[in-house]
């Protein structure tokens, strides 16, 4: 057995984790991150792809948004279908913007910045167990090809996702989660073909939601409401471009380019909130303590905001002995998780096909629609929401 000691052990190397240790770095605290999948596994997964004004604040300040602010495509508004008719919401009013770059490609930066600091995550760690976080040292415990090995802690950042160990460290007296599943996931692909329109559209269709994203001038990121037991073998790529044509407006339809899929996965829709999100010297962020549905592009704005304040309660602690802002992390927190809670739900309700449905819960969400694209204070509200213009950061 090995042993070792750190400041402050981090379990997952998502977003969360690479970018807490990248931040904590930048401020001479020492990290280690701790992740169960290989770099290949990390490097390979497609996940979200649009960033907030603020949160690309937040990777700038930790030194990693230049491919970012190279690369990343500038949004000014989106568009809202529902039906034949298409909305566009500026965010000029609020100055806002969003920046559309895969999570793909972060993480990549991410990565890029730890191995540039000969700091990289140790991956490929197995079984890792959360140790005595009610007292002063707690400790990682893992393993590699087999062999075991110590982690010594003053602190641990759980920001291993939803599936992850973190959370069932909190004793289940102490934890209480709150949760929402919906009847429906979403069919997501990527493919190496033009975006059917410059902006984001999110469709209402009597058949169910479908989104129009992209990564790039060439390159799409489409879904499809589904069912919760779809198979993607059951979805051939002619398939996909179908049934999205049909719930496309003729007029967008007309311009969608077809193309190879390089990645089709099926993802369920969830809204979860773990409270609290600190339990003695273990702090949860990103997914290990919430999940908002993608509807309104929340998970990965919330899991940079979550890791740019624990990162900042951690520099407190060590630069001037101060733990105001640890005791208040969990707070905190959850005040701004759920507001994007609230409108990550709202914005899935009103635009997807609920089962079993009645004529008057399409009318309720017709008239949301309605209100939405009809109401400058709607808008406004929307704006400030979607873009996270008013949240803390
Ligand atoms: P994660 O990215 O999940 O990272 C957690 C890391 O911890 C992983 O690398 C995992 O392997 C590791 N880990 C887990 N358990 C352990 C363990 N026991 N020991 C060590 N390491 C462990 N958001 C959007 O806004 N739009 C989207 O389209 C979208 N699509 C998504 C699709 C899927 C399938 C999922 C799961 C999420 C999606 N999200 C989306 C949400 C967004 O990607 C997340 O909010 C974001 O990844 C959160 O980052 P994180 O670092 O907290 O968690
Ligand atoms: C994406 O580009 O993957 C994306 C964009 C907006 C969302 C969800 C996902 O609301």
């Amino acid at each position: 057995m090995t042993q070792q000691r750190t400041q402050v052990g981090i379990v997952g190397s998502g977003p969360s984790g690479l970018l807490l240790a990248q931040l904590l770095d930048r401020a001479g605290i020492a990290s280690v991150v701790l992740e169960r999948r290989s770099r290949d596994y990390v490097l390979g997964r497609v996940r979200a792809g649009v960033l907030e004004q603020g949160a690309v604040a937040i990777l700038r300040e930790a030194g990693v948004a230049a491919r970012l602010e190279r690369e990343g495509l500038e949004h000014h508004g989106v568009e809202i279908a529902i039906g034949e008719q298409r909305y566009r919401i500026d965010f000029a009013e609020q100055a806002a913007s969003l920046t559309v770059y895969g999570q793909t490609e972060l993480t990549k930066d991410l990565l890029d910045a730890r191995d540039a600091r000969g700091a990289s995550p140790i991956f490929d760690a197995a079984d890792v167990a959360i140790e005595e976080v009610a007292g002063t040292r707690p400790r990682l415990r893992y393993r590699l090809a087999g062999a075991e090995h110590v982690l010594e802690c003053d602190f641990i950042a759980g920001c291993d996702g939803f599936h992850g160990v973190s959370r069932t460290a909190i004793p289940p007296d102490v934890l209480r989660t709150h949760e929402r599943v919906y009847p429906f996931g979403w069919l997501g692909v990527l493919a190496d073909v033009p975006p059917v329109s410059p902006e984001l559209i999110y469709l209402s269709h009597e058949r169910g939601f479908a989104l129009c994203s992209m990564r790039s001038a060439t390159r799409s990121r489409c879904y499809l409401q589904c069912d919760l037991d779809t198979d993607v073998a059951d979805w051939s790529d002619e398939r996909f471009w179908d049934e999205l044509e049909t719930r496309l407006p003729a007029e967008l339809a007309a311009h969608l380019t077809r193309g190879r899929t390089l990645e089709k996965s099926v993802t369920p829709l969830r809204s979860f909130v773990a409270e609290p999100l600190r339990y003695g010297r273990l702090f949860l962020a990103g997914d290990a303590a919430h999940i908002v549905p993608p509807t309104g592009a929340k998970g990965l704005n919330l899991a940079v905001r979550d890791v740019h304040q624990l990162a900042a309660a951690l520099v407190a602690h060590y630069r001037e002995r101060s733990d105001s802002l640890l005791d208040g992390y969990s707070a905190a927190g959850l005040r701004r998780i759920w507001r994007a809670e609230r409108f990550s739900a709202w914005l899935t309700s009103v635009l997807h096909r609920f089962p079993g449905r009645t004529s008057f819960d399409r009318g309720m969400q017709l008239a949301e629609l309605d209100q939405l694209v009809t109401s400058a204070a709607a808008r406004a509200a929307f704006v400030e929401a979607y873009t996270g213009s008013q949240a803390e950061a």
